[in-house]
């Protein structure tokens, strides 16, 4: 069990000390801490005037691709906002990227990833995954500048997208609201489809391992839209895959597996064996730790309703006292949104929450 796994391995990666106390790593480890540990998903984003002046004139993929870009985006954030922990600046999209598709945001429109893959035929150009997770080297360049830029007790959050969802966008060629092609492809070409989500999860180890090596002191995978599946449908075509991503990080990093709409799914999610569960807005935070054995078994990670922040301070305020009550000053309890951060938020509601959350569970 990771629980008692991730307590035996003790500080395994000879993580800095002031990083493995702060408060955010001891909630990871289901450790009693001073205060509830919070970071916002998409906390270094438009919302933000810092982001917005780097952004301006430049295409957002030279953001992640340069890592002096992306460590000031992160760093800047963190000046601005008084959240537990950073995450690295970059996008879940660039691996697909660095496989062999041809990515771009078009304004307004969201991500296009191109050609779209909808057979075998489509995966042939794909380059080797080890190959692939190399070219991904700026990534561990910008975590490796944050880390020295950050205060010394900050942690670093590394990140990928999930295979799924990486599978999905690939499939897809961009969002999707249905996921229809994704689900024609996994039901009618099984063997391309498996054959998708080994070379993606093959890419995403050494990925993934390259952003801990350069000083992320914990990992979050991004599953954003498995909810649309069934349960039976996760365990036949995703499960594997992510335990196996989970099961190759090193010992002593938590990892954090977070998904929307994924409430039939947490079981599974547990079986995967992360550290941290991320729970959305649509699930009910205290009976679903309950549900999963509780604090002696895994951290939980949620889940303000991210659109709480475009309203009024005191519903947003209120929100967040639920929030903190469902998980009952338990150890192992990060507060987060359930989504990421809306472009359209304030970021003054963004440093009152925080606040907020820091105030009412300091000493509680
Ligand atoms: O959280 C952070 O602050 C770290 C940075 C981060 C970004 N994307 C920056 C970003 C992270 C962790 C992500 C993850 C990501 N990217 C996910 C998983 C999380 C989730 O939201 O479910 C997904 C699905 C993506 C794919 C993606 N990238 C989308 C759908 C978009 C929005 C496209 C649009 O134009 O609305 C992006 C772009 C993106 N990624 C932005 C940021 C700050 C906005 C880019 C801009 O400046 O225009």
């Amino acid at each position: 069990m990771t629980r008692t796994a991730i307590r035996q391995a003790g500080n395994a990666a000879n993580i800095d000390p002031r990083l493995w106390d702060s408060a955010f790593m001891r909630a990871c480890r289901g450790e009693p801490a001073p205060r509830t540990p919070v970071w916002l998903m998409r906390q270094a984003g438009r919302y933000m005037a810092e982001y917005r002046a780097v952004r301006q004139g430049r295409d957002f993929l030279e953001l992640c691709q340069k890592p002096e870009l992306a460590c000031q985006v992160t760093v800047e954030a963190l000046r601005r906002i008084d959240a537990d922990a950073a995450i690295i600046f970059a996008d879940i999209l660039i691996v697909l990227e660095a496989l062999g598709q041809h990515l771009r945001f078009a304004e307004g429109h969201g991500p296009v990833l191109e050609p779209a893959i909808r057979s075998r035929n489509d995966i042939a150009p794909w380059i080797e995954s080890e190959a692939a997770a190399g070219k991904l080297d700026y990534v561990a360049e910008a975590i490796r500048q944050t880390r020295s830029e950050l205060p010394a007790d900050c942690p670093l959050i590394g990140f990928a997208g999930a295979p799924f969802t990486l599978a999905a966008y690939a499939i897809e060629g961009g969002g999707s609201k249905q996921f229809m092609a994704t689900k024609r492809l996994m039901y009618s070409d099984p063997a391309c489809w498996h054959e998708m989500m080994a070379r993606i999860t093959a890419t995403l180890t050494p990925y993934l391992k390259s952003q801990i090596a350069a000083g992320a002191q914990a990992v979050q995978i991004f599953d954003s839209w498995v909810g649309i599946l069934t349960e039976a449908d996760y365990r036949e075509f995703v499960e594997p895959y992510v335990a196996d991503l989970i099961d190759t990080m090193p010992d002593g990093i938590p990892v954090i597996l977070f998904g929307t709409n994924t409430d039939h799914l947490l079981e599974r999610f547990l079986a995967c064996n992360p550290d941290v569960i991320g729970i959305d807005t649509t699930t009910d935070l205290n009976a679903a730790w309950e549900r999963l054995g509780g604090p002696e078994r895994i951290s939980v990670q949620g889940n303000l309703d991210p659109t709480l922040l475009l309203g009024p301070r005191d519903r947003l305020l209120a929100g967040a006292d639920r929030v903190l009550e469902a998980a009952g000053n338990r150890p192992g309890h990060i507060f987060n949104l359930g989504h990421g951060v809306l472009k359209e938020t304030d970021v003054e509601q963004v440093v009152a929450l925080i606040d907020h959350v820091h105030s009412r569970s300091e000493g509680a």
